[in-house]
C-alpha cells in the first residue's frame, strides 16, 4: 500500500472480526514500529502483546471502573462517561489482540512511544488490520496494579495501549477541520 493511501486510509476501529492476528504479523507490525525515531535515539520502547481473552477482560473492567472513578472527581464530559456506564461497553470492542506500546520513563518517553504507536498503526492498516488507541486503558495501566497485570517493570510508562484485529466493517471516514496554519514569512 502507498504511504499516502495509509495514512488516510487508518480508521480507528471499533468492530472486529473473531479472527486471531498471526504473531509473525503482529511482530511485523512491532519491527515497522521500532523504526520510529527516538530522542537520542534511545528507543525506548517496549511491547506487550496480549491476546488472552480473559486477560483482556480483566484489563478492561480494572479500566472501566479506575476511569469513572476519576471522572466523578473531575467535570469530565459527558460523552465518555456514558459510554463508561454503560455496563455492555467493552473499552477493547472484543479485540482479539492489544498492544501496549510502553517507555523507560524518561524526558521523551512518551513521545518516542506515540511515534512508534504511529508506525504500528498505519504499518497494521497496510496489511489489512484495523487498530485503535485505547485511552481509557493507559490511566490504569500505568498504576501499580496496572503494571503487574502485564509484568511491566516499575521504570517503564505505558503509553499507547493498541487494540489490533481484523476489521469486521469499513469504517467510514472521520471528516477533520481544516488545518490552523500561521506563517511568518
Ligand atoms: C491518545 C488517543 C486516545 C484514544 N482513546 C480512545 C479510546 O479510549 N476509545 C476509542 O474508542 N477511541 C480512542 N481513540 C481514537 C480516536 O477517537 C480516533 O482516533 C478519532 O476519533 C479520529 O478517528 P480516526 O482515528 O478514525 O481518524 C483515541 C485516540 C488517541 C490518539
Amino acid at each position: 500500500m502507498e504511504l499516502n493511501e495509509a495514512i488516510r486510509g487508518r480508521r480507528a476501529t471499533r468492530q472486529f472480526t473473531r479472527a486471531q492476528v498471526p504473531r509473525p504479523i503482529l511482530l511485523e507490525l512491532i519491527d515497522a514500529a521500532i523504526q520510529a525515531p527516538s530522542a537520542i535515539n534511545t528507543q525506548p520502547w517496549h511491547f506487550t502483546v496480549i491476546q488472552n481473552q480473559a486477560l483482556l477482560d480483566r484489563i478492561a473492567a480494572a479500566s472501566k471502573a479506575y476511569m469513572l472513578d476519576a471522572m466523578a472527581h473531575v467535570t469530565a464530559p459527558a460523552h465518555p462517561r456514558e459510554h463508561l456506564q454503560n455496563p455492555d461497553f467493552h473499552i477493547f470492542y472484543h479485540a482479539p489482540a492489544l498492544v501496549v506500546i510502553s517507555a523507560t520513563a524518561g524526558d521523551w518517553a512518551v513521545e518516542d512511544a506515540t511515534l512508534a504507536a504511529q508506525n504500528l498503526m498505519l504499518a497494521a492498516c497496510a496489511k489489512g488490520l484495523g487498530t485503535c488507541w485505547i485511552g481509557f486503558a493507559q490511566r490504569w495501566l500505568g498504576t501499580d496494579e496496572g503494571k503487574q497485570s502485564i509484568a511491566l517493570p516499575p521504570e517503564m510508562l505505558p503509553v499507547a495501549p493498541i487494540i489490533v484485529g481484523y476489521p469486521a466493517v469499513a469504517m467510514p471516514p472521520v471528516p477533520r477541520t481544516p488545518p490552523r496554519v500561521r506563517w511568518f514569512d
